[in-house]
């Protein structure tokens, strides 16, 4: 069996595929078929006059999604779909599919989130996985390579550590115990046997709100770090996602591309420094007349783009009646493409303004929104660090500056509008000032007594951060939804499949 990322070794062979049928159509004496097999696509081509007569029935009686073998000689051909194509001379199917749900045509997404079971196999889904899968492995090796030792926190906790607002509570026995909102506090304790750790695991959240950028259930990573200060905090989250994004842009070409990719921005991230700015630069920023005039300029030429895609429309419609076979083809590719665009265009101009006012109206001492986020990295190609936050908005376990008003905490952002993909600080290292806060935030202090100890027994200045996985691929993808880049999402009202 030949897999079909590796028929370039095969040229002229002959090969036999075993996959399923992504798409398939037939003409006269030939029957095409689109196959896949999990590593990529290629065109299967079954000429009447090759085969035996039981064979062409086989091949005829194929539908979408239907399970086969192909046996046949593999030809370089530029033209077709990963530059090779099949020439069949036997077909052994497997099983006829049923009518399979998801067809070319375009479907909403409550339907194809209700069939996300099948919706994984269609390709711009496929191309995804396959970018959040090499995001995961650069990951490993970027810490891997520095000796950071990768460690596991437990999903079952009897703490809060993000707020009591998200929490996830469960019977544990005659007990309660809370699903983990992050190993962080976990997380120091390792590093303080180990130096460098980090832990890779689920982290949950009961977030009610339906956000592009907001799951119940999502991936951290979260780095912890003796003898780190904020600074060198920064500079390894900057490392780390340069070498994550330099790895998709080298290994996973094809993907970014059947998703369509525009990876300028991407390649600009990989090379060049980071933003890096407080807080306070950044609600200056947001504040500001140029924000607001920016807001308008995009808002005008986005009305611009409309008229002509608009236009552009009415001009191949009318081409479209008298077009041949391969031309309607196109116009109607073409038009999908338009009517994509226009509702995107659409959701910004209703957006515009609210954006706006926000911006405008930001009142120092709150947090960053996500429409806030998004107006601020419409502004830069790669990510900004914003650090040196209103301390009241942050968790009671970051450290803070001298003036005791701001936490040194840091948020990456990521540009294009995605927002923050990365939350961190140095972490307060004092017992007293620790159990000062505990007592602030009305905490219990009894479930944080082993938190105290690393306090107490040998405490030094350290620091970590979480990377959410979820927000890192959608943003390195061009997703503009969070719920396509992890195989099964769950959000509020989504349980299923
Ligand atoms: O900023 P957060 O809440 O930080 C922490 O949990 C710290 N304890 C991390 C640390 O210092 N070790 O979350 C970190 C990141 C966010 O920047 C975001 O990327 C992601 O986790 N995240 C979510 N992703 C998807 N859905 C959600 N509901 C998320 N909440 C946070
Ligand atoms: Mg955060």
């Amino acid at each position: 069996m030949t897999y079909i990322k590796k028929l370039a070794d095969h040229v002229d062979k002959e090969v036999t595929l075993k996959g399923w049928v992504y798409n398939f159509r037939s003409s006269g004496s030939l029957v095409f078929i689109e196959m896949r097999d999990g590593t990529g696509i290629t065109q299967c081509v079954v000429a009447k006059d090759d085969v035996s007569e039981y064979v062409w029935e086989a091949a005829t009686s194929l539908k979408q999604e239907s399970s086969l073998e192909v046996v046949g000689t593999v030809k370089a051909d530029e033209r077709s779909i990963g530059g090779h194509e099949i020439h069949v001379s036997n077909v052994k199917v497997h099983q006829v599919a049923e009518n399979y749900p998801i067809t070319p045509k375009e479907h909403g997404v409550e339907f194809l989130m209700n069939n996300r079971h099948l919706w994984l196999r269609s390709q711009k889904q496929w191309a995804a996985m396959r970018v959040r899968n090499e995001i995961i492995y650069a990951i490993h090796t970027f810490f891997q390579e520095r000796d950071f030792v990768q460690m596991d926190s437990p999903i079952f906790t009897g703490n809060a550590a993000e707020g009591s607002t998200t929490l996830f509570e469960t019977d544990y026995f005659e007990d309660k115990a809370y699903l983990a909102q992050t190993g962080q506090l976990y997380g120091e304790a390792m590093a303080m046997a180990h130096g460098l750790i980090y832990t890779f695991g689920p982290t949950f959240r009961a977030e009610k709100s339906k956000t592009r950028r907001h799951l119940t259930e999502f991936w951290m990573i979260e780095p912890e770090m003796a003898y780190y200060d904020l600074d060198m905090n920064m500079d390894l989250a900057e490392d780390m996602i340069k070498a994550i994004v330099s790895t998709v842009l080298e290994k996973r070409k094809d993907e970014l591309e059947i998703l369509e990719r525009d990876t300028s921005s991407l390649e600009k991230t990989a090379t060049e420094p980071f933003e890096r700015m407080t807080y306070d630069e950044a609600v200056k920023i947001l504040k500001s007349d140029e924000t607001a005039d920016m807001l308008d300029e995009m808002a005008e030429s986005r009305r611009q783009e409309q008229v002509d895609l608009e236009k552009e429309w009415e001009e191949i419609k009318k081409e479209h009646g008298s077009a041949k076979k391969w031309r309607k083809a196109q116009i109607d590719q073409r038009i999908k493409e338009i009517s994509a665009r226009i509702d995107q265009i659409e959701e910004d101009l209703r957006n515009i303004p609210g954006w706006k006012e926000s911006a405008r109206n930001f009142e120092w001492g709150n947090d960053l929104g996500g429409s806030d986020e998004t107006v601020l990295m419409m502004q830069y190609d790669v990510p900004l660090i914003v650090t040196h936050w209103p301390a009241e908005i942050k968790a009671f376990y970051m450290k803070r500056d001298d003036t005791n008003k701001l936490a040194l905490g840091m948020d990456v952002l990521a540009p294009e509008g995605y927002g923050e993909i990365i939350g961190g600080s140095q972490r307060e290292d004092d017992l007293e000032v620790m159990e000062e806060r505990i007592k602030e935030e009305g905490l219990d202090k009894e479930v944080f007594e082993w938190y105290l100890d690393l306090r107490r027994f040998g405490s030094v200045p350290h620091s970590g951060y979480g990377l959410g996985l979820e927000r890192t691929v959608a943003w390195v993808c061009g997703l503009s939804h969070v719920r396509e880049t992890i195989p099964f999402p769950r959000m509020m009202g989504r349980l299923t499949p």
